[in-house]
């Protein structure tokens, strides 16, 4: 089967807010596509890997003319892609050279409460902290950002954000493009605004539903072209804007497949011509570029505008296929006995936004749970304000499964395990979450400025240990 059209209700786009700004293809050159660097670890054994990250401020030339001022992950904008291996103990050394505090958030990442970086575990300038966590979660492209509450907007607009690709050696086996810069490409989808001289200036084009711009940036690159060089190429996206959704397809409704979704591959590869991503969400799709020659164009537009240009050059004939099944050991656990179920209710737009009529507290925890419980969390975006919009939830220090959405079955290519997920206005999704760390976690919208505007909780999963006190402290105080 081949879907041919989004999964989402055109009346929810951003399109549809007062606020939205198309996309413009910009007036420069092309650029070839920036590939960030993988980071190179400080040491590796068979057992533990070492990293160092440290957040930084620097310069980029992105248009012609000024640079424009970034922040990143050693690197001036955004960063290197860390490579975490299923299985390992990781060790990573958090730096902040900015000029103010910010936090590491492994967004994705299935790891204890201490080392989630949320906006409880604040690295400030000048400092540096070490934070280590076991990595045992199947292969996925996940990313790490800044999320210092209520900055986190601000600081990812700044750059702060970067690519994680976790390893197995399931997915190693598969017949997958895994060649990382040549036929394994991330594209983080980012979208700015250029002011004078080349700058951003965050506070200027503030808004409360949402910041965006109307130039496309792809891993840093503004109006970048990539050298197409093997038939087939898979490409980890994420969507890293603060708002933007991605309606994606390429020219000549080129077809293609889906494999993996935010925290997993996907039971079964899935076949687009067009595909929604929202913030945050993470799809991996593989290219087949067989009926193209050397010299061609291939365009892959976000609605109607082009965000990057492929080059096709000589390759050699590639007849693998993807496999039917790409993953059956994907975790499903029962629900536990007795669990209740969750109810989340996202409501509100701009200044008013809200979960369950609060807004977001560091020092309340809004829902306790047991470590290694499975429950049924039912999200409602319940959209009581003119004008719907979709809000992707998020969970910290977890992974789920959808399981309907207002009561229907999900769409084919969130069968996977996932982290964020879009809820369209009046929809309830089920979701099947389970608890494997100790912690306190957010969940909120991932449109970063709900976010930051307090359409978020927090839950707890205390120490079975210890379970009265407080897994970690919930305000640091410097
Ligand atoms: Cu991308 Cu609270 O996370
Ligand atoms: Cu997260
Ligand atoms: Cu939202």
């Amino acid at each position: 089967q081949l879907f041919t059209d989004y999964f989402y209700n055109q009346e929810d786009y951003d399109t549809q807010d007062g606020g939205y700004v198309p996309l413009v293809a910009p007036d420069v050159p092309q650029q070839k596509l920036n590939i960030p660097e993988i980071l190179a670890p400080d040491k590796e054994t068979d057992t533990d890997i070492y990293y160092t990250v440290v957040s930084r401020t620097g310069e980029v030339q992105l248009m012609p003319g000024r640079k424009t001022k970034t922040w990143g992950y050693n690197a001036p904008l955004l960063g290197k892609t860390i490579i975490f291996k299923r299985g390992k103990h990781i060790h990573i050394t958090l730096k902040n050279e900015l000029p103010e505090l910010t936090t590491y958030h492994w967004h994705g990442s299935v790891i204890p409460g201490v080392a989630d970086g949320g906006c409880h575990t604040p690295v400030y300038p000048g400092e540096t902290k070490h934070i280590d966590f076991d990595i045992d979660q199947p292969a996925a492209t996940l990313w790490m950002h800044a999320h210092p509450c209520p900055s986190t907007a601000e600081q990812v607009w700044h750059g702060l954000a970067t690519a994680v690709v976790v390893k197995d050696e399931e997915e190693a086996k598969l017949p997958l493009p895994r060649n990382y810069g040549v036929d394994d490409i991330p594209l983080i989808l980012q979208d700015r605004r250029f002011h004078e001289d080349n700058q951003w200036d965050y506070q200027s084009d503030y808004d409360p539903d949402g910041v965006m711009g109307p130039t496309a940036m792809i891993n840093g690159t503004i109006n970048p072209y990539f050298d197409v060089t093997t038939q087939k190429v898979r490409f980890r996206i994420l969507d890293g804007a603060n708002r933007r959704e991605w309606r994606l397809h390429f020219s000549d409704d080129l077809k293609f497949t889906q494999i993996a979704g935010d925290g997993s591959l996907l039971p079964h590869p899935v076949d687009f011509t067009k595909l929604l991503i929202g913030c945050a969400e993470r799809m991996e799709i593989v290219v087949d570029f067989g009926k193209y020659k050397p010299g061609d164009e291939v365009v892959l537009y976000s609605d109607d505008t082009p965000i990057v240009h492929f080059r096709i050059h000589e390759f050699a004939k590639d007849d693998s296929q993807i496999p039917e099944t790409l993953t059956d050991t994907l975790p499903d656990p029962e629900v536990t006995p007795d669990a209740p179920i969750r109810k989340i209710v996202m409501s509100g737009m701009d200044e008013s936004v809200e979960i369950n009529g609060k807004k977001f507290d560091m020092s309340r925890i809004d829902t306790k749970t047991k470590l290694n419980n499975v429950e049924y969390w039912d999200v409602t975006n319940s959209n009581d304000m003119e004008g719907g919009m979709l809000h992707p939830y998020h969970m910290h220090g977890c992974v789920f499964k959808v399981i309907s959405r207002n009561g229907k079955a999900p769409y084919p290519n969130e069968l996977g395990l996932k982290d964020t997920v879009e809820v369209q206005p009046g929809e309830t999704v089920r979701l099947k979450v389970w608890f494997p760390c100790v912690g306190v976690f957010m969940y909120h919208c991932h449109i970063i400025e709900h976010e930051d505007g307090g359409m978020m909780l927090q839950y707890e999963v205390p120490d079975p240990k210890h379970p009265d006190e407080l897994p970690q402290p919930l305000m640091d105080h410097h």
